[in-house]
């Protein structure tokens, strides 16, 4: 199979422009439903439930996920074991055949989708669009990546004595635990890259975004996966999140969200419980605090415009938004200038018409953003503020773009604030800019807007990220183009969209027979 990456939407185009009017207005008319968990098929509805809100509007629930129990976890496990012990032995054509039903079922349902991602995590259409188009890449590249590994490794050593194979096999039960900015396609990946390995798994989404997890949940059901391969779980973290994590039947834990929960997650996972036979695996993609450099000889207008791309766009809630400016002391006042007059240019329409400020996800990520805007602006010894600085949170949770210029000390320049704040730092020397890079303890994305041949070497060999972009922003990998995955305490350097993504979720078999 030849890999293409999957076309976005034309939003200019009329047709589209009703069709996504059209599905927002069905969207608007199925809101605020009960939304059940899933095992082995069967739709459980609990009157237990926790309201997913729209952000724009935190009146508007968008729908009422039904919250598992322990036991319930119990059961959602068993039925992946029931289903796995089945599944291991089904082809990679079989299960890639599936795999492309679910591709067609997200194309024909694709403007619901995008109105159900918008909807419910506040990004807009662009966003909401780019996101399904990654959601096909990642199922197709997982395809291509479980299909080049079926037949193992092909360099042993032939023998006139014995035949040789080594081969893989999936791992077992595992858990996906997704984080809400990319509520389609980070949850979707997650649970394919292992499904088409050959696991069974437990899908579980943000809480924040469970409805866009169901949605997608369903259309996994209508493409043929057998029932109790793929277990939709819903519920309070307290309740089953730990508890998944530590279940000796789990066999490995693929997490993407903050370095706190994943090391938790890692911490939890390393413990072995009573009847467990091996040691978990776990795949973690944790946050970051990506640096821009711009060098002294920079095109400052493309800086500028990869600048609030990378930080201000879906309110900087992505874990590869740039978060630290790093600029030449020589070109610093020319650049803020231009990076102020963008900022003023973005646009405050709805997500729904697409505009580009949107509200962030949460009470509780309006309420850390807003602490470090206020902490900025009293700390006037190490932060200035240069533009933005307003939140409202009377109907949703807005924050205004925010860019400061800071020292070295403050705190928006090494902590992750996951939202639109950005903080500006000059220096006098490229050295000091890539040393100044490189201290945080992260390492996922980080670019370097400079025309200097040398100093793009040394960043090359010293900028220390998973992803290093060069004379572009820091987000928007896409798949099979800038394969995605940081170092450090950004995880584990998984690379999404990749052979080796799937590699991870399988271990490899030696077996000999003698003559
Ligand atoms: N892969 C996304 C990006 O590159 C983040 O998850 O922006």
């Amino acid at each position: 199979m030849e890999f293409k990456n999957d076309v976005e939407l034309d939003l200019t185009n009329e047709e589209v422009k009703h069709n996504l009017s059209q599905a927002f207005k069905r969207v608007s008319l199925e809101m605020g439903q009960k939304i059940p968990f899933v095992i082995n098929g069967k739709k459980i509805y609990k009157d237990e439930t926790k309201d997913s809100v729209n952000p724009a509007d935190k009146k508007e629930v968008v729908g009422k996920l039904s919250l598992a129990t322990q036991s319930d976890i119990d059961q959602a496990i068993k039925s992946c074991q029931q289903a796995f012990a089945d599944w291991k032995f089904v082809s990679v054509s079989k299960r890639n055949e599936i795999a492309e039903n679910l591709v067609k079922l997200i194309q024909q349902n694709r403007y619901e989708l995008i109105a159900w991602i918008v909807t419910e995590s506040g990004k807009n259409i662009s966003e909401a669009d780019g996101e399904i188009s990654e959601l096909v890449d990642f199922i197709h590249s997982y395809m291509i990546g479980a299909d080049e590994l079926k037949s193992g490794l092909d360099y042993l050593i032939p023998s006139s004595v014995e035949d040789r194979e080594a081969r893989y096999l999936p791992l077992g039960v595992g858990v996906a635990i997704a984080p809400w900015n990319f509520p389609a396609s980070i949850l979707g990946g997650m649970v394919m890259g292992p499904v088409l390995a050959g696991n069974a798994m437990l899908m579980k989404p943000s809480n924040d975004t469970g409805v866009v997890g169901y949605k997608l949940f369903e259309l996994m059901e209508s493409a043929g996966f057998p029932d109790g391969l793929i277990n939709f779980v819903t519920g309070e973290n307290e309740e089953i999140g730990d508890y998944v994590v530590s279940h000796p039947q789990i066999r490995f834990i693929n997490f993407t969200g903050s370095m706190s929960v994943g090391l938790h997650i890692n911490q939890l996972a390393a413990v072995t419980q009573l009847g467990q036979k091996w040691i978990k695996r776990v795949v973690t993609e944790m946050g970051g605090k990506n640096a821009i450099i711009v060098d002294s000889d920079a095109d400052l207008d493309k800086a500028a415009t990869g600048i609030v791309q990378s930080a201000f766009l879906m309110q900087g809630q992505k874990c590869s938004a740039g978060s630290r400016l790093i600029v030449l002391n020589s070109v610093y006042d020319k650049l803020i200038d231009k990076i102020k007059a963008k900022m003023k240019k973005l646009s405050n329409k709805p997500a729904y018409e697409n505009g580009d400020i949107g509200p962030v996800i949460a009470q509780r990520a309006f309420d850390k953003i807003k602490s470090y805007i206020d902490y900025g602006k009293n700390d006037s010894q190490n932060n200035t503020l240069l533009e933005g600085g307003n939140y409202d949170e009377s109907t949703g949770w807005f924050i205004e773009p925010t860019l400061f210029e800071v020292t070295e000390k403050s705190k928006i320049f090494h902590e992750e604030i996951f939202g639109p704040v950005l903080g500006a730092l000059k220096v006098d020397t490229y050295e000091k800019a890539l040393s100044l890079a490189n201290d945080t303890i992260y390492g996922l994305t980080g670019a370097v807007y400079s025309n200097n041949e040398s100093h793009i070497q040394e960043a090359i060999d010293k900028f220390y990220v998973g992803n290093l972009y060069f004379n572009r922003k820091t987000t928007g990998a896409v798949v099979y183009q800038h394969p995605f995955g940081g170092f450090n305490m950004s995880g584990t350097d998984c690379k999404t969209g990749t052979t080796n993504y799937v590699q991870q979720f399988l271990e490899l078999q030696s077996v000999t027979r003698s003559y």
